[in-house]
């Protein structure tokens, strides 16, 4: 969960929005926006839901039980509810657009339900509320109307943003309920793309991190519109920009000519997101994956030879439907050979409508419990093994701001990871060699 404080320029800010982000970056970009949209209805952001006008869960539906951390979240928000004055409940996010209007029969005090398609909707719903009225929008908007829906954050500006290049996900992996809350695949106008991260740079940004469920298939359903690779190239040339990120990927669309880039697009991250969710043919095929365990092993190595300072992380789910001891062997063998810094794993939770819940899951929850603990352990011990590697050596720091402690300051190095170093705030927003002195699990600390 992450709690969203973010700063809004405005002279009109009367009333206090408390809102929680869940699941994906999409997400948290989503928040960002609804804390743009909602100053413009004098709303203020605030971390106390006690003092709050309006209260926002922005929701996940990845995993099961989803609903009901929605239910016990909002009945313990509400013990702060104050005596005599309106407060605004809403749900946002995937779970609202999966239950819709059930939400508001369920739950008395709701006031909004807003599905992920539906955000442009939100300044009108929020002024219905402040009349009383209750209202729910979880319409799918899957034609060319959506392309002038897309994001674009205005506000305080920062020196790394997320820029949507696509939204929605056409895969439809066995086990994943994304294609069903967030809708079809669909690409934004490049032209559209490259103005927002124009103006991004005149604002002083210098990270730009390219935002979609699936990025490198962007492109490809539209003759008309360039490869996910091609885009980068475009981005690339925008000066001010001095890095790109991109999150996330399929490695089934990880393109020759997209892992070329990773030779020659200096600005490209020195990180890369590649979810394997198994090491084992047998489960990727059930998976619906569209890869085998050579083919994404291939594509690893293929990017480490172009970028062998390149740094991987992933995805991994675990007692996926007859997952065998001999599949969990081959997910570890995985990790072995294409050794992650970071890694998100997951025991498999079966999602309504998905086509793995129809499949037989008889594992017992202490098998998978017990899996997921080796595969954890493992992963620390090569996080800890590669973070070790990187004391001693210089990292180029884009500093974003104060560090964690008095008299620091912190910023991202190429790989991505949290750098925190003694120095003067005047050194945010610029890119400065850091020497790393130690590591942690999640972060280095530096010297300048
Ligand atoms: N589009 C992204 C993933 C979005 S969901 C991608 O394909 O990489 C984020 C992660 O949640 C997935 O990579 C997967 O590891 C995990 N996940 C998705 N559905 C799940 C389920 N039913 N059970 C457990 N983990 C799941
Ligand atoms: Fe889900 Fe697969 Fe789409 Fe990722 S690519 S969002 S895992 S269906
Ligand atoms: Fe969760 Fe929806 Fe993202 S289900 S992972 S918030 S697209």
């Amino acid at each position: 969960m992450i709690l969203v404080a973010y700063k809004v320029r405005s002279t009109m800010l009367n009333k206090l929005l408390y809102m929680e982000t869940f699941g994906c970056q999409m997400n948290v970009n989503d928040s960002e926006r609804i804390v743009t949209m909602l100053a413009d209805l004098g709303y203020a952001p605030t971390n106390d839901p006690a003092a709050s006008d309006m209260i926002l869960l922005n929701t996940c539906s990845v995993r099961g039980g989803a609903e009901e951390k929605v239910y016990r979240r909002l009945a313990n928000l509400r013990i702060y509810k104050r005596d005599g004055k309106k407060q605004i409940i809403a749900v946002g996010g995937c779970v609202a657009q999966q239950e819709g209007e059930e939400l508001l029969r369920k739950l008395p005090y709701l006031d909004l339900v807003i599905g992920t398609h539906n955000l442009h909707l939100l300044p009108e719903m929020v002024r219905g509320a402040e009349r009383g009225e209750r209202r729910s929008e979880t319409t799918f908007i899957d034609n060319d109307q959506r392309l002038d829906l897309f994001p674009s954050i205005k506000g305080e500006s920062r020196l790394s943003r997320f820029v949507t290049v696509m939204q929605g996900c056409d895969n439809f992996c066995s086990y994943c309920i994304v294609p069903f809350v967030r809708g079809r695949e669909i690409s934004r106008r490049s032209a559209d793309i490259l103005t927002e991260v124009r103006q991004l740079a005149d604002d002083g940004v210098r990270e730009v991190i390219l935002l979609g469920q699936n990025v490198n298939s962007y492109g490809l359903k539209t003759e008309s519109e360039p490869t996910f690779a091609e885009l980068i190239r475009q981005v690339a040339e925008i000066d001010g920009i001095d890095r790109i990120r991109f999150t996330t990927s399929h490695p089934k669309d990880m393109s020759d000519e997209l892992i070329a880039c990773f030779g020659d697009v200096a600005k490209l991250s020195g990180q890369i997101h590649l979810p394997a969710q198994s090491g084992s043919d047998a489960v990727l095929k059930l998976m619906g994956r569209g890869y085998t365990r050579d083919s994404y092993l291939a594509k690893v190595h293929k990017i480490k030879t172009l970028r062998p300072d390149i740094v991987v992380t992933g995805d991994i789910i675990v007692g996926f439907p007859g997952e065998t001891d001999a599949d969990f062997e081959e997910t570890l063998s995985l990790m072995e050979q294409v050794r992650y810094i970071d890694l998100f794993s997951f025991v498999y939770s079966p999602r309504p409508g998905t086509k793995a819940a129809e499949l037989s899951d008889d594992l017992p929850r202490a098998v998978k419990m017990a899996r997921l603990d080796r595969l954890m352990e493992l992963q620390r011990r090569h996080t800890g093994e590669i973070s070790q590697t990187y004391t001693g050596s210089v990292m180029s720091v884009l500093v974003e701001g104060e560090g964690k402690f008095p008299g620091q300051v912190s910023g991202k190095g190429e790989i991505g990871r949290i750098v925190n170093f003694p120095g003067d705030s005047s050194l945010i927003g610029s890119i400065v060699d850091v020497r790393i002195i130690k590591a942690y699990p999640n972060s280095f600390l530096g010297e300048l």
